[in-house]
């Protein structure tokens, strides 16, 4: 039987968080065997917000190596960087004709930061959904391993695609989003009810991959937690401590009732320092490969260029018969 495509990727608009890990890089790892694999480093995506064009470009080169450092091989993967394949904006403006106003306003996550900004929003920012929609559909994807945040992202491409399919037949293949149970939506240490970030003003709220043990150990222990002293999961009533098992979980592999079992008669203070402990252990190997990799930049700049090479082909036929059928071209 033929494998399953996976496409997915991560914007470089901020530091790599565990978040970004657990609710999408480690599940690409772990079926990357299994299923033909697409990654992207999304740098069109990461523009919709004003950027350092500095910082673009070093995190461009920054996740490649985190790709790499995590486990992905380029021999089972390709991954590339997505502005270095024309193609995605390209069918970006052929998508945005066949996209409602409407619908393209519903998406809650440009609700939030057109509320939260309000000034200087740009018509990218608007589009970015559109922009993801070109990304998936360029590829055939069946399979989008994402965080729970993007899964109204998905159901607007999937909606395109329907539509287009109906009036063109059969131009593309429908996506499914793939959510895992836990790791899907870490919060932020400090404020447990919102999503952790790449793009928090505040260091504390987020681990990144290069945090050392120390600066691990501090962060955990200022989580913010509760008064009960009950390690259970309970998103509403216990945030902190539901998503200080989450991390666990996803650190240790461990389901959570195993975890609220372990440590039913611990207190907050030593719950924590175990939770830093598993995620410095979990990071320290990372961490080892990502020092590799830092003295062999070049290495990685190649595997980004086979990746947009190897992918070419793909992405060139998509664009070539959605043009085809939207009677574009000579
Ligand atoms: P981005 O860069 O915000 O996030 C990358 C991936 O990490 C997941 N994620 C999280 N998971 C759990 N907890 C969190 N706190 C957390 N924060 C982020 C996201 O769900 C995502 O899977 N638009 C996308 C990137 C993108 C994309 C695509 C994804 C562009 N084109 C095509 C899939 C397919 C984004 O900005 O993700």
């Amino acid at each position: 039987m033929d494998k399953k495509r996976v496409f997915s990727g991560i914007k470089p608009s901020g530091d790599f968080t565990i978040g970004n890990y657990m609710g999408a890089l480690v599940n690409w790892v772990a079926s990357q065997d299994e299923k033909e694999n697409i990654f992207c480093i999304v740098d069109l995506h990461s523009i919709t917000v004003p950027q350092d064009p500095k910082e673009v470009k070093r995190r461009n080169l920054e996740f490649a190596k985190i790709y790499l450092a995590a486990g992905l091989d380029p021999k089972k993967s390709a991954f590339f960087i997505q502005s270095d394949r024309p193609e995605h904006s390209e069918l970006t403006w052929i998508l945005n004709c066949f996209t409602y106003f409407g619908e393209a306003s519903r998406m809650t996550q440009f609700k939030d930061q057109y509320r939260e900004k309000k000034k200087n929003v740009t018509v990218g920012l608007f589009d970015y959904p559109v922009l993801m929609a070109a990304d998936i559909l360029l590829y055939d994807t069946d399979e989008v391993p994402v965080g729970e945040d993007q899964k109204q992202h998905v159901e607007l491409t999937r909606d395109i695609a329907e539509r287009m399919n109906k009036k063109f037949d059969k131009l593309f293949t429908i996506p499914e989003p793939i959510i895992k149970k836990t790791g899907a939506k870490i919060m932020k240490l400090g404020e447990p009810t919102k999503k952790m970030a790449k793009s928090d003003v505040n260091p504390n709220n987020s681990i990144y991959l290069r945090d050392n043990a120390e600066t691990i150990r501090k962060k955990f222990s200022r989580a913010v937690t509760d008064s009960d002293n009950k390690i259970k999961f309970d998103k509403a009533k216990k945030p902190g401590i539901s998503n200080l098992l989450n991390i666990m979980s996803v650190a240790t592999d461990t389901p959570i009732p195993q975890l609220e079992k372990k440590y039913a008669s611990s207190n907050y203070g030593q719950f924590k320092s175990d939770v830093a402990d598993s995620v410095i252990e979990m990071l320290a190997p990372i961490q080892a490969k990502l020092a590799e990799y830092d003295k062999n930049e070049d290495y990685v700049l190649k595997v980004l260029r086979d990746g947009a090479e190897t992918v070419a082909p793909r992405a060139q036929a998509a664009l070539k018969r959605v043009k085809k059928a939207v009677g574009l071209g000579i």
